[in-house]
């Protein structure tokens, strides 16, 4: 039985005191839901406050890392830092910064061996564009991004990971994927993983589905068997809806 998932990813949302009014509304309540793993992937700059209401069942997580150990990197953040003021997550291959920020196959996969080094739990994006689904590509692209970005990485290692399906073309569109093509698509990646470390590693890793998830969807989507959670974007930035969407989880 893998245990459900969900991770909220604020984007460039919320100061400081934006932060605080929402963990103080949400750590006790979240934290009580003990059959979902939470998890809230924020900024850099509100990352320490938010670990301090860490518990075993609510995790914080940081949206991206550079792959390097250290060095003349200027604005960018390590995994070793990340650690050190114990951040759990690590979102790794989203697509809005493979698309602004350069992000590729090859840095994503350099970035998940960083991660796994300093004990961070990398949450991988992977998904397909409009035109790559309608042109009947999207499986050919995914297998294509797994293969890439997990390479060289140890069947333990990867049954520690948790991918996340993001269709791009459902990301803050408020088109969901219908429950059927998120399942379907999270069965595939699932067999993908499979094809690579074995049958015992596809049981094993928690794979979401995200893009406009929200309360109004989220029951269907958890119903479903490849589904084991969510990567949630602007629902997850009011207090009670992400709470509301924990609990929903709860297969
Ligand atoms: P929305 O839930 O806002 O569509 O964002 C999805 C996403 O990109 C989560 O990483």
């Amino acid at each position: 039985m893998r245990k459900p998932i969900i991770a909220g990813n604020w984007k460039m949302f919320k100061t400081r005191d934006e932060t605080l009014q929402f963990i103080y509304a949400v750590s006790n309540r979240v934290a009580s839901i003990e059959k979902v793993d939470s998890v809230i992937c924020a900024p850099f700059p509100v990352l320490r406050c938010l670990v301090k209401r860490q518990g075993d069942n609510l995790r914080i997580g940081a949206q991206n890392m550079h792959f390097a150990e250290e060095g003349a990197y200027t604005g960018e953040v390590s995994a070793a830092m990340l650690n050190s003021i114990d951040v759990s997550y690590v979102i790794i291959g989203h697509s809005e910064r493979r698309a602004m920020f350069n992000e590729t196959d090859e840095t994503v996969n350099k970035k998940l061996h960083q991660a796994f080094k300093h004990e961070l739990k990398p949450i991988l994006c992977v998904g397909e564009s409009l035109a790559q689904r309608e042109s009947g590509s999207t499986e050919k692209v995914i297998e294509d991004q797994i293969k890439k970005d997990l390479s060289g990485l140890s069947k333990e290692q990867v049954e520690g990971l948790v991918i996340a399906y993001e269709p791009i073309w459902a990301i803050g569109t408020g088109k969901t994927a219908t429950s059927a093509i998120a399942d379907e698509t999270c069965g595939f990646i699932r067999k993908v993983v499979g094809d690579l470390y074995g049958m015992e590693t596809a049981e094993v890793i928690r794979i979401q589905y995200g893009g406009s998830v929200k309360l109004s969807n989220i029951d269907e989507l958890m119903s479903m068997p490849n589904i084991d959670g969510a990567l949630i974007g602007g629902a997850s930035l009011v207090a009670e809806d992400f709470i509301k969407l924990v609990a929903a989880a709860v297969k």
